[in-house]
């Protein structure tokens, strides 16, 4: 009963429904964020809900993968801002493998965007600085000195937006040098 409607259910079911941008491949900056920024612009434009949350992957000491929903704190050149306690498991996992990735998914635009690199702690002044701009509630359930803010430093950042007729288009960035190189495919 349940193994059909279940199923049956998702093998029925559609993806990529939502109704893509116009994306200028001429226009592309140099900048990851800068692109990153423009999208953010435009999923607010286009009402997608909560487009600053995105999944949190890790890895344990044994290689063993974890994944969760977070909040995206701050992108800059220093990296991408995540925040959460350190005696959480995410935390235990990034005190051991101080690697991760970031995954955002905007469905009403067709819209993912996939970030991956080593992690920084941010300073103790800086993780406060995080913890004081919480809500009171939020600030009560964290115990002194537990509050980490996390920096995702990209060594690869893909955009990807999908298209009804499966062309989907992908520009990933790498850093090179002091700067950024990316690449363009559609298929
Ligand atoms: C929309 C949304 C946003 C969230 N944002 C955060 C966040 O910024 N920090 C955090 O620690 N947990 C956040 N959570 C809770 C995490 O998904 C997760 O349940 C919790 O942090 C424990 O994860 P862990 O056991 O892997 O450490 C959020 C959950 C949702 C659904």
């Amino acid at each position: 009963m349940l193994d059909s409607r279940l199923n049956d259910g998702l093998r029925g079911r559609h993806a990529l429904t939502g109704d893509a941008p116009v994306w200028d491949l001429e226009a592309l900056p140099d900048d990851p964020a800068v692109l990153f920024a423009e999208w953010m612009e435009e999923a607010d434009a286009a009402a997608v809900p909560e487009p600053h949350t995105a999944t949190l992957a890790t890895v344990d000491a044994e290689g063993v993968p974890d994944a969760r929903t977070l909040i995206l704190k701050r992108v800059d050149a220093r990296g991408w801002a995540i925040a959460s306690t350190r005696s959480s498991r995410k935390g235990a996992q990034l005190g051991a493998v101080p690697a991760a990735a970031l995954n955002f998914w905007w469905q009403p635009q067709v819209r993912a965007v996939r970030v991956r690199g080593r992690v920084e702690e941010a300073t103790a002044e800086e993780s406060a600085a995080d913890l004081a701009a919480r809500s009171p509630s939020a600030r009560a359930r964290v115990s002194e000195g537990d509050w980490v803010l996390w920096r995702i430093v990209p060594d690869r950042i893909e955009f990807w937006q999908g298209s009804h007729d499966r062309r989907h288009t992908r520009v990933v960035y790498v850093p090179v040098g002091s700067g950024w190189s990316h690449t363009v495919s559609v298929e």
